[in-house]
């Protein structure tokens, strides 16, 4: 049965770039994101390495810890590392697991053998502090993920997390949120305080409340 959203993110211990590391410790209370790629000395990986890398500091604003999957041996994860942080001019300090038994690749549902014999697909899953998986997204190997989406969706998971609303297509952090359908308007203008406007009786709109 593989893994959907809900279920709680298997644990496992393993071999990394930063040392062998347990999946919850390293989470500890913050969100996580593991996030699988095809091979190590490739184009499209390295660009992907690069921008998690880059990307350092908006992880640590939503309290998020990365962590990459491959199931190449550890001393090429450590050389190709190097090629990344020259070519992408980065910084590569995230850990980035070793997975030659292909545990986590298996626990996690990466081996898509269709698509590849041998390598893991583009998985990407976010982990809530409760351990509890709030999104999947596979991508192929030709398709360098999009990370401004990965960080969008941290947003509206941290966001509906709090508060009783959901995000509309497209969404960006500061605009317009949706009421959940669970409040009655007239609970919603007591609740949110900005401001409630309903386009139907089911579409209400209000201010991002957290801002
Ligand atoms: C890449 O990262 O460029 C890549 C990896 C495996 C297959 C195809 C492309």
């Amino acid at each position: 049965m593989s893994l959907q959203l809900g279920d709680t993110a298997p644990d496992f211990t393993a071999e990394t770039t930063e040392g062998k590391i347990n999946f919850y410790d390293y989470l500890g209370d913050s969100w996580g994101i593991l996030f699988s790629h095809p091979a190590d000395y490739t184009p499209v990986c390295t660009t992907e390495l690069g921008r998690t890398a880059a990307l350092k500091k908006e992880f640590e604003k939503r309290n998020t810890k990365v962590l990459a999957v491959s199931v190449d041996p550890l001393e090429q994860h450590k050389g190709w590392t190097k090629d990344i942080n020259e070519t992408q001019n980065c910084n590569v300090d995230f850990p980035i697991i070793a997975d030659e038994d292909k545990t986590v690749a298996n626990l996690y549902g990466m081996l898509h053998p269709n698509a590849s014999a041998t390598a893991t697909v583009r998985s990407l899953f976010i982990i809530g502090p409760d351990k509890k998986i709030k999104l999947m997204i596979i991508y192929p190997a030709s398709t360098g993920r999009n990370f401004n989406e990965v960080l969008r969706v941290l947003d509206s998971l941290q966001l509906t997390s709090n508060y009783s609303v959901s995000t509309p297509a497209d969404w960006k952090e500061g605009e317009d949120v949706i009421i959940s359908p669970a409040i009655s308007t007239e609970d919603a203008k007591t609740k949110f305080p900005k401001g409630v406007r309903e386009v139907k009786p089911y579409l209400r709109y209000t201010p991002q409340p957290n801002l």
